[in-house]
This record gives structure tokens, sequence and C-alpha cells, in this order.
């Protein structure tokens, strides 16, 4: 069966490095839940953490639960009771439109923990610089819904907010932020230099835990809007907790020659358990086993060898690997392998921790795969099976 392995190990040394640089520049790190949210491994991360990011009530729920620390809450919109429920959990909510904020003021500004300095409230703002290529992924796209705008700011009645948020990145380096942070304080530094400015969060999307990353940089900067603005200062990444951290493994259902292609279908679904695959687009890594074999993915068990497969047509046998359902276009793509493939096999698509297991669905009945933690001492713990039952039962 079908198995997102998840590695401890890899995730600690994220976890250290996000860790180390909190502490040398003062920032708060908080694990956007968005992008991995697999409890089981939360031991791991929990000392090195201080808090989670949550998308809304869920998230903000298994922030509580299963991570403690700091609860920062962005939706782009909350409903009623759900942020009648959010006042009791979380440490900052931040509000999308001057229309919420206005709609939900009266309930924060009354509510004990507000009052006693347990809660803040705070406005996402869209700074209007695209750093990104990916439209999808751009909240500073023209007509972008996410992050208020300067100029719907002037002349906001702004009693209560002590806090301001952005995120515009996404798989960026620290150059880019620094840009962003420019044109953040182009329109809104006059409000985060206001005395009653507590807090600046400045979203996800850093890659902070890649190696090259300019980790100084971003001290530096976090330090100097430290200083500068009197602050604290917020990042909320969500890939680079989880980068290199897990694979999923699949095993290949069938293999048969149509229109000039060599077909391999596996028992994954781009479009079902990795959609990014398709979105983005994102061609993963992929390896297979292979006696003597040279290549290596993130996640590796204990007396296997792998291959790593090439390009099309690079490697002596190229197959397009596709899904087991009915969507033309779930492909994962064309590779080459050092073998002929065959059922059975194994096949790794390498870096699959973040943003898949999140994303799942049961779309064709395709059965979910299951989930597994790798320990340090090499063995595996499957903590997620779901079955014929869990299909049926959130379908309605
Ligand atoms: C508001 C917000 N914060 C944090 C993140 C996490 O981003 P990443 O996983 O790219 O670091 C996202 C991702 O979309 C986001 O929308």
């Amino acid at each position: 069966m079908a198995d997102f392995l998840i590695s401890l190990p890899a995730l600690e040394k994220n976890a250290r490095l996000l860790h180390e640089t909190g502490v040398r520049s003062g920032a708060k790190m908080l694990l956007a839940l968005k992008a991995f949210s697999t409890t089981t491994a939360f031991d791991t991360i929990r000392p090195w953490c201080d808090g989670c990011c949550a998308s809304g009530l869920y998230e903000a729920r298994l922030a509580a639960r299963h991570m403690g620390g700091h609860i920062a809450v962005f939706s782009p919109a909350y409903r009623e009771e759900e942020l009648h429920e959010l006042l009791n959990i979380a440490h900052h909510i931040d509000f999308n439109s001057l229309p919420q904020w206005e709609r939900y003021r009266e309930a924060c500004l009354a509510h004990p923990r507000y009052q006693n300095g347990e809660l803040q409230l705070g406005l996402r703002v869209n700074p209007c610089y695209s750093t990104g290529h990916t439209a999808i992924y751009d909240p500073c796209v023209p007509g972008s819904r996410l992050g208020i705008p300067p100029e719907e700011l002037c002349g906001a009645d702004l009693r209560g907010i002590s806090g301001l948020h952005f995120h515009t990145l996404c798989e960026q380096g620290s150059a880019e932020l620094i840009d962003t942070f420019r044109a953040f304080e182009k329109h809104f530094g006059h409000l985060l230099a206001s005395p009653s400015m507590r807090y600046l969060n400045l979203g996800g999307g850093h890659w902070i835990t890649k190696p090259n990353y300019d980790r100084s940089a971003l001290v530096q900067l976090l330090q100097a809007i430290r200083t500068d603005y009197k602050v604290e200062v917020y990042l909320e990444p969500g890939e680079a907790w989880a980068i290199h951290s897990g694979v999923l493994r699949a095993t290949v259902l069938d293999v048969f020659p149509s229109l000039g292609y060599q077909h391999a279908i596996l028992d994954v679904s781009a479009s079902a358990h990795m959609p990014d695959v398709l979105e983005m687009p994102y061609r993963p890594d992929v390896y297979c086993l292979q006696p003597g074999g040279t290549g290596k993915p993130a996640v590796s068990l204990p007396g296997e060898e792998y291959s790593q497969a090439g390009e099309s047509g690079v490697l002596p046998y190229t197959y397009r690997l596709g899904a087991p359902t009915c969507l033309a276009g779930d492909i994962i793509g064309d590779y080459s392998f050092p073998a002929p493939l065959s059922p059975g096999d194994t096949i790794i698509l390498d870096d699959m921790a973040h943003y898949t297991i999140v994303k799942t669905t049961h779309f064709n009945g395709v059965p979910h795969p299951s989930i597994s933690l790798l320990h340090a001492d090499g063995s595996r713990q499957t903590v997620c099976r779901l079955n014929y039952a869990d299909f049926e039962h959130r379908l309605g």
C-alpha cells in the first residue's frame, strides 16, 4: 500500500535551524499548519517552535490541542461562531478587510482575553509588491482578495488594532523579503511606527531551511525591524519546517505501451495526493529501488538502495508515470529508469511531506496512502491508515 513516510530526524533538523534563526534574530517562528499538520510528529517540532499559524478555527483548535504556544490566525473572512471560539484560544487574530474588522470589533474589544492582553488584533495588508512568478501563489496580483491595499486604509479607524501582517512570498529567499519589506514600509511604515503597534507578522514563503538561503541577511532584517519599530516580529513558514523530510512511497500497478509512450500506472494520484504537481506545476524527484544504486531520496529505509530516475530519455527505460484515476491529466511526469519497471516495483516520490497530506482527497475512490513516521533508530510507525469506511463517511 502507498505510504507517506515522514522522517522525524529530518523534521528535527529543519526545526532546529528555524529555532536557531529565531533565537539569533529575536523573531518568533510559527509553524503554518496549512502546510503540515501531522500531529503525531509534533513532539519532534514542539521544542523548537513558538507556536502555530492557523487558517481558521479547525487549525487553531489543532494548534491548541497538539502544539501549544502562540496561535496566530488569519482567514480571508471569519464566520461569527468561528470568531467567538477563536477569541478564546487565539493570541493574534488578523483580519483581511475593514468591514470584517468593523463587524467584530466590539466583540473583540469586550473580550476578557483582549482586555488582559492575551489576545491582540491585527490587519493583513497588501504591500502590492509581487516577487513570485506563479500567479496562483501571488497575493499581490491585480485584483487580489488577500490583504488590505494602502488606499483602503486611508482614514480608517484602527482603534484596537495592534498588529500588521503580510504574506506575499512563496519558496523565496531573504532578498525578496527585504525588497517586500521596503515596499511594505513605503505604504504602511507610518502605521507600524505608531505607538499602539505591538507586532508585525511577515507571513510564510521563506525558504529558510534550504541550503542556499541567506539566514544572516534575514536575521539582520528582523533585528532591524525589531529595533526600528519596537514591535515583536513573527514569521510563519510552513514548507520550511517540513521540506526534505518526507516521501510518498508508491507501487507500480501496471506497465503498458500506448501511442508511443510506455505508461506506468502507480497506486497514487497527483490530483488526489499531491495536487501541487498539477497546480504549481511541480516535478518531484523520483527514485526506484536498485541494489548498488547511487541516489538517495530525502527519506530512506535501512537496507534499501536507490537510483534516481532521470529526465525522459536520459536513462534506458522511459515511462510516463500516471495515476489510477479517470482524469486524463493525472500524470506525475515522464521519467527514465536504469531498468524496466514491472508491476509490484516501488517508486519513491521525493519531498512529499508538505502541502500533500493536508490536501489529499478520495477522488475516484483511490485508497488513501497510509502515513508513517520514521524514527531515529530506523523503526517505522504507521500513524494513519484510512479505509473504505473513511471514504464512505466523508462523502455523506
Ligand atoms: C498567510 C500564510 N501564512 C503562511 C503560509 C505558509 O507559507 P509557506 O508554506 O510557503 O512557508 C501561507 C501559505 O500559503 C499563508 O497563506
